[in-house]
C-alpha cells in the first residue's frame, strides 16, 4: 500500500514575513481539519504553494524544512506567475466563469500559458514524492490540468480530484477557448468529485459534447480506463463548532459583545470579499427591509464580516470599494445615536469569534448569487446550540439542495430576501426549532469526516473494479494469443 498525496493549490498554513522572520498559523478551515488525520500520518504528504512570494533560497529552504515537520511540501511560484496563473487564469478566466460571470471572464493566451506551466510545476514537484502504487487528491479549479499530467508519468496511480466551486452549464463553460484541454486535464483522474448533482450533470454534458464520451451512472471509459463521476456534498468539523459554541471561552467572548449590540436583535453575514457572494444585493436587501419594516430601525444589528481576499485583482478591489460605500450610505440613512444599522469589519477573525457570532446571532444571512457549497451557513448550524435562529439561505448555494429547512430565498429577488429577513424575526420559537433541528442533523450526519471518508471509498472502489477490467482484459488477451500462436506452430500437440 503506498502513500497519500494531497495536492491543492493553498496549503493548509498561511505563511507571513514578519519583522522578526517569518510566521505559520495553521489553517482552521474544514478541508485542513478533514484530511488533517491523513497528511499528518507516516509518508503522506500535501503539496502546495505557501502563498506568499520568496525570493531568497535560504527563505526557501527554511520553509521547505519548516513545512516538511508538518508533512507538507512547499511549491514555490514566481511573482509572474502568482500574476498570470493565480490572479489571472484561476482568478480571472476560471473563478468568474464557473460562477456564472461570463462578463467578468478574461479570455488572455498569456494566462493560458503559464498555467499550463503553473500545472507542469506541480505535476514535477509531485513526481518528487508519488510513486505508481500511491493515492494522490488534487483540490480545485487552479489545478484542473494535473491528473492529467500525472497519469501520464504514473499511469496506475489512483487520482482523485475535487471541484470546491461550481462547474457550470455547457452553454457557458463553451465560452472557454481552451475547454477541451481543460476536460481532458480532469480526465486523467479515477475519480471526480463535485459538491453537487447539477455539477455532475454539468460536467458530463461537457464531456459528451466537448470530448464525445458518453457516461453509464456517472462512469465513463477514458481510453482503456475507467473515470467515475460523482458528488460529494462536502460537510463541517461539526463537533468542533458544537464544542465551541458551549466553552467559556465563546461565552466569554459574547459577553464582551452585550455592550455594542446591546438587546438588538443581530443577523450575522461572514464572506471573504468576492462578487460571487452577493454582499451589495444583501446591504441593498438590508436596506429596503428597513425601509418596508421601518418598526425595526433600532432594534436589529447586521453584523458583516468581509473577509480581505484576492486584492491584486481589479475587480476584487472594485467590490472593496462599492461595499465601503453602500455601508456607509445605510448607517448614514437609518443610523441614530445609539444604533448602527450595519456593524461592518474588512479582516478576518480568530475562531473563538466566530463561534461567538454564531452563537449569539438571531438570524444568519448566507444570500451568494452563486457558490459551490457554502461552508459558513454549516458553521452557523452547528454553532446553535439552544436551537433558535435561522438560516435565510440562498437557492444558489450548493448547500441549498441538502438544507431545505432554511428559508431558501433567490439572491437576485430582493424584496423577498427583505420579507425573509421579516419573517425570520417574527418566525415562532417552535417552528425555529423544528427546522433547526432538521439542520442539524443533516449537517451533524454528513460532516467533513463521513465526505472525506466516502471520497476516498468509492475512489478505491473505482481502482477495484479498473483492475477486474484490466485483469479480464489481459486474460482474454492471453487466450487470443494462445490460440494465435497455436496455429502458427509447426509440431502440434494433439489429445487424442
Ligand atoms: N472564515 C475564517 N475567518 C474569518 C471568516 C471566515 O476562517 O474571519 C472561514 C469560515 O469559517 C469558513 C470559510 O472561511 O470556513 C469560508 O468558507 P465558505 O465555503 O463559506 O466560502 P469560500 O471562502 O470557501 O468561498
Ligand atoms: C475557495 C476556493 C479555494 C480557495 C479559497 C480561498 O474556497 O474553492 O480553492 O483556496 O476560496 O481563495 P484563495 O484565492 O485565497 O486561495
Amino acid at each position: 500500500m503506498g502513500k497519500t498525496i494531497i495536492i491543492s493549490n493553498r496549503l493548509p498554513v498561511s505563511i507571513q514575513k514578519k519583522e522578526d522572520g517569518l510566521s505559520y498559523t495553521p489553517s482552521a478551515g474544514g478541508l485542513a481539519t478533514g484530511l488533517g488525520s491523513i497528511y499528518k500520518s507516516g509518508d503522506n504528504v500535501w503539496l502546495g504553494w505557501p502563498g506568499l512570494y520568496v525570493t531568497n533560497d535560504s527563505e526557501k529552504e527554511e520553509i521547505a524544512l519548516n513545512l516538511k515537520n508538518e508533512n507538507m511540501a512547499p511549491v514555490f511560484l514566481t511573482k509572474e506567475e502568482i500574476e498570470r496563473f493565480y490572479e489571472g487564469f484561476s482568478n480571472t478566466t476560471l473563478w468568474p466563469l464557473f460562477h456564472y460571470f461570463p462578463s467578468y471572464t478574461s479570455f488572455d493566451e498569456g494566462y493560458w500559458e503559464t498555467y499550463k506551466l503553473v500545472n507542469q510545476i506541480f505535476c514535477e514537484e509531485t513526481l518528487k514524492y508519488a510513486n505508481n502504487d500511491d493515492i494522490i487528491w488534487i483540490h480545485d479549479y487552479q489545478l484542473l490540468l494535473l491528473p492529467n499530467m500525472i497519469r501520464e508519468k504514473l499511469p496506475n496511480a489512483s487520482i482523485g480530484f475535487f471541484q470546491h466551486i461550481p462547474f457550470p452549464s455547457f452553454e457557458i463553460f463553451r465560452n472557454l477557448p481552451w475547454r477541451k484541454e481543460l476536460l481532458e486535464g480532469m480526465l486523467g483522474s479515477d475519480l471526480i468529485g463535485f459538491h453537487t448533482y447539477d455539477d455532475v450533470r454539468h460536467f458530463l454534458s461537457s464531456v459528451n459534447r466537448l470530448v464525445g464520451l458518453d457516461n453509464k451512472m456517472g462512469e465513463l471509459r477514458v481510453e482503456e480506463r475507467i473515470c467515475m463521476v460523482d458528488s460529494f456534498p462536502m460537510g463541517i468539523d461539526y463537533s468542533k463548532f458544537d464544542n465551541a459554541a458551549r466553552s467559556e471561552n465563546t461565552i466569554k467572548e459574547i459577553a464582551s459583545y452585550d455592550e455594542f449590540l446591546g438587546d438588538t436583535k443581530t443577523i450575522v453575514s461572514i464572506d471573504r470579499l468576492d462578487y460571487s457572494k452577493g454582499i451589495p444585493d444583501r446591504l441593498l436587501a438590508f436596506d429596503l427591509f428597513l425601509e418596508n419594516y421601518p418598526e425595526y430601525k433600532g432594534q436589529v444589528t447586521l453584523l458583516m464580516i468581509v473577509v480581505p481576499s484576492r486584492d491584486q485583482v481589479e475587480l476584487y478591489r472594485q467590490l472593496k470599494v462599492e461595499i465601503d460605500e453602500l455601508v456607509g450610505r445605510i448607517n448614514g440613512k437609518h443610523g441614530k445615536i445609539d444604533w448602527t444599522p450595519i456593524r461592518y469589519f474588512y479582516r478576518s477573525f480568530p475562531f473563538t469569534s466566530l463561534s461567538a457570532m454564531y452563537r449569539l446571532s438571531d438570524i444568519a444571512l448566507v444570500t451568494p448569487l452563486r457558490d459551490g457549497m457554502n461552508l459558513v451557513c454549516k458553521e452557523f448550524i452547528a454553532s446553535k446550540i439552544d436551537q433558535t435562529g435561522v438560516l435565510i439561505l440562498s437557492e444558489m448555494a450548493g448547500a441549498a439542495k441538502e438544507l431545505s429547512d432554511a428559508l431558501i430565498i433567490n439572491p437576485n429577488n430582493l424584496p423577498e430576501m427583505a420579507d425573509a429577513i421579516h419573517k425570520a424575526l417574527t418566525m415562532s420559537e417552535e417552528e425555529q426549532i423544528r427546522r433547526m433541528d432538521e439542520l442539524q442533523s443533516v449537517v451533524k450526519r454528513y460532516d467533513i469526516h463521513n465526505w472525506v471518508q466516502l471520497f476516498m471509498r468509492s475512489l478505491d472502489v473505482v481502482k477495484e473494479k479498473q483492475h477486474e477490467m484490466s485483469v479480464k482484459q489481459l486474460s482474454n488477451h492471453s487466450k487470443f494469443e494462445l490460440i494465435e500462436d497455436y496455429k502458427k506452430a509447426e509440431k502440434k500437440n494433439t489429445f487424442s
